[in-house]
C-alpha cells in the first residue's frame, strides 16, 4: 500500500542526520515505489542553498548510505527542494507558510503535511508553536503529522514538559516520537518469536528463564560528537531509550491485536513495573565506565577525555551496565541485566534468554550445571538472526555433554533484504501507523526509572566511574553484578 500524497518537511536539513540517514532511507523507499505518486521533500535550515546545491549533497548521502542496490534515484532527486529561513524566529514562520503552499499546489499532495524534527532539541517546543500560528498543526484540510527526534527530554521533568509542550499544539495521535530501535527488522522479529512460536511463550516466565541479558556494544568512540556525549552520557543515549525499550519488547505480555494501542499498552506496562533503584543503592546495581586510551587492533586510541568537546576531567560514562527487576507476575524475581558501551571490543546488539538449568544434574560436574542452561541468542545486528545453544551428548564412551548452536542468519534467507529502520519508520508515519513509535506515557515512564540513577550519580561523587583500557569489554567489575559464578555473554566477532 502507497501512503497519500503529501509533502516531507524537513527542519534541520542540512544536518547531518538528513544526509545519513533521512534521505537515504527516503531513496531506498523511491527505489521500491514505496513513496506516494505526488510527493516532495522540503528542506529547511538557516544555511543558504538552492535546491540545486541541496540535492547535490543528498545525491551524495543516497550513494553513501542507502541499503538497497541498484535502481536510479534522478527522480526523486528532482522532488527534493530547499528553503532557508531562520527557523528560530516566529516572525519567518509566513514566508515558510507561503513557501510550502505554493509547493503543495506545484505537486498536487493535497495539503497533507509531515514535519520533521532533525533540529538540536531546544526547537521542540518551539517549532510546534510556530506551525500552529501559521495554523499548520491541524488535521482539517488534510494531515499534520510531527516526527520528533531523540532525546526526548534529557531528565524526567523535561521530558513531561516536552510532552505538555507538544500536546499544547498538537494531538498525540499527531505526534511520532521516534526511538530507531523499534524501526530495526530484527526488533520487531522479537514479536514473531515470542508470539507466533508456541515453543518459545510457555516458557517466558519466571518459572524457566533464569534471566535476560541485553547488550548493545560499539566498537568506536564518540568522534565529532564529544561535546553532545558530554551533556548526555551513555545512560541517556542509550539506556534510557533503545536499552529499555528492547527489554520491554522481551517483557512485555501478549498484546491483544497487532495494533499501535494494544502493543503499546502492554510496552508501557512494563515500563511501569520496573522496580525503582533506591538512590542510596545505586551503585549495587549500576556500574559506569568511561574509555581510556589503549591499544585496539593495533592502533592507539584516544581515552574519552582527550576526544574534542570533552572535558579533560569529564566524569561524563561512556558504559553502563545494570541490573534490575520488573515487579509483575510473569517476571517477579528474574534479573534483567543490560550493558552498553563505547570503545568495546565489537558492535553487536544481541538478547540472551538464559533458561533455569535442568532440576537435577544427570551428567553433572560444576561445569555441566552452566553447560545444561539453555540460552537463545536474539542477534539484533549485525549478523541478525536466532540462535538456540543446548546440550549434546559428545560422541563415545560415557555421557559427556557439550553446547551446540541452532543457527539461523537472516542472511541466508533468499530474499534478505532489511530495510533499514529509519525506511521503516519513515513509511509507517507517511502510511498514519504510530505502532513503532514512542507513546508519551513510555518515554515519561522510561524517565521515571532513569532519573534517580541520575540524580545519585551526581549528588553522590563517591559512586566510581570505572575507567576501562578501550578495546575491552568495560570495567571488570561489571561480572560482579551478574549473580553466582556466571559472566556476561561475549559475544565473538
Ligand atoms: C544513537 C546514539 O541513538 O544510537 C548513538 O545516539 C549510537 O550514540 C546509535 O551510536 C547506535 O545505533 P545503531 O543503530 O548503530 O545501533
Amino acid at each position: 500500500r502507497k501512503p497519500e500524497n503529501h509533502i516531507l518537511v524537513i527542519f534541520g536539513a542540512s544536518g547531518d542526520l538528513t544526509k545519513r540517514k533521512l534521505i537515504p532511507a527516503l531513496a531506498d523507499l523511491h527505489k521500491q515505489q514505496l513513496l506516494p505518486d505526488r510527493f516532495a521533500v522540503l528542506g529547511l535550515g538557516r544555511t543558504q542553498l538552492s535546491n540545486d546545491d541541496f540535492r547535490e549533497k543528498m545525491k551524495e548521502g543516497a550513494s553513501e548510505f542507502s541499503s538497497k542496490e541498484g535502481g536510479s534515484i534522478d527522480d526523486f532527486l528532482n522532488k527534493l527542494h530547499y528553503y532557508s529561513f531562520n527557523t528560530k524566529e516566529r516572525a519567518e514562520y509566513a514566508g515558510f507558510r507561503e513557501k510550502l503552499e505554493d509547493l503543495d499546489a506545484e505537486v498536487g499532495s493535497g495539503s497533507n503535511f509531515i514535519f520533521y524534527l532533525a533540529t538540536p532539541p531546544s526547537m521542540y517546543s518551539l517549532v510546534p508553536q510556530f506551525l500552529a500560528d501559521q495554523g499548520l498543526n491541524k488535521n482539517e484540510k488534510g494531515f499534520r503529522r510531527l516526527i520528533v527526534e531523540k532525546p526526548f527530554g534529557d531528565n524526567l521533568e523535561s521530558a513531561q514538559k516536552l510532552n505538555a509542550d507538544l500536546l499544547e499544539f498538537f494531538n498525540e495521535e499527531q505526534i511520532y516520537r521516534i526511538d530507531h530501535y523499534l524501526g530495526k527488522e530484527t526488533v520487531q522479529n522479537l514479536l514473531v518469536t515470542r508470539f507466533s512460536n508456541g515453543i518459545f511463550e510457555p516458557l517466558w516466565n519466571r518459572n524457566f528463564i533464569h534471566h535476560v541479558e541485553v547488550t548493545s556494544s560499539e566498537d568506536i568512540g564518540v568522534g565529532s560528537r564529544g561535546s553532545y556525549y558530554e551533556e548526555s552520557g551513555a545512560m541517556r543515549d542509550m539506556v534510557q531509550n533503545h536499552l529499555l525499550l528492547l527489554s520491554s519488547l522481551v517483557a512485555m505480555e501478549p498484546p491483544t491485536l497487532v495494533n499501535a494501542e494494544s502493543i503499546r499498552n502492554e510496552i508501557v506496562k512494563v515500563l511501569q513495573s520496573l522496580r525503582p533503584i533506591p538512590k542510596d543503592e545505586v551503585d549495587e546495581y549500576v556500574i559506569r565506565g568511561q574509555y581510556v586510551s589503549s591499544k585496539m587492533r593495533g592502533k592507539d586510541v584516544k581515552g574519552y577525555r582527550e576526544e574534542d568537546g570533552v572535558d579533560p576531567k569529564s566524569r561524563r560514562e561512556t558504559f553502563v551496565a545494570m541490573k534490575f527487576f520488573i515487579d509483575n507476575w510473569r517476571w517477579a524475581g528474574v534479573p534483567f541485566y543490560i550493558r552498553t558501551g563505547k570503545m568495546l571490543p565489537t558492535r553487536v546488539t544481541e538478547i540472551v534468554i538464559h533458561f533455569q538449568p535442568t532440576p537435577h544434574h544427570l551428567f553433572s560436574d560444576d561445569q555441566a550445571i552452566i553447560r545444561q542452561q539453555n540460552q537463545l541468542v536474539i542477534r539484533i545486528q549485525p549478523d541478525e538472526g536466532l540462535l538456540l545453544k543446548f546440550g549434546m551428548k559428545v560422541p563415545g564412551a560415557g555421557f559427556r555433554v557439550q553446547d551446540v548452536n541452532m543457527d539461523f542468519h537472516y542472511s541466508e534467507l533468499a530474499d534478505s533484504y532489511l530495510p533499514s529502520a529509519y525506511e521503516r519508520l519513515l513509511l509507517d508515519c507517511m502510511l498514519g501507523d504510530p505502532t513503532l513509535y514512542s507513546r508519551g506515557d513510555a518515554v515519561e515512564a522510561a524517565w521515571k526509572f532513569i532519573d534517580p540513577i541520575l540524580k545519585a550519580w551526581e549528588e553522590q561523587p563517591c559512586i566510581k566511574v570505572h575507567g576501562y583500557p578501550a578495546g575491552t569489554w568495560g570495567p571488570e567489575v561489571s561480572d560482579d553484578l551478574i549473580e553466582g559464578n556466571m559472566t556476561w555473554r561475549y559475544p565473538c566477532k
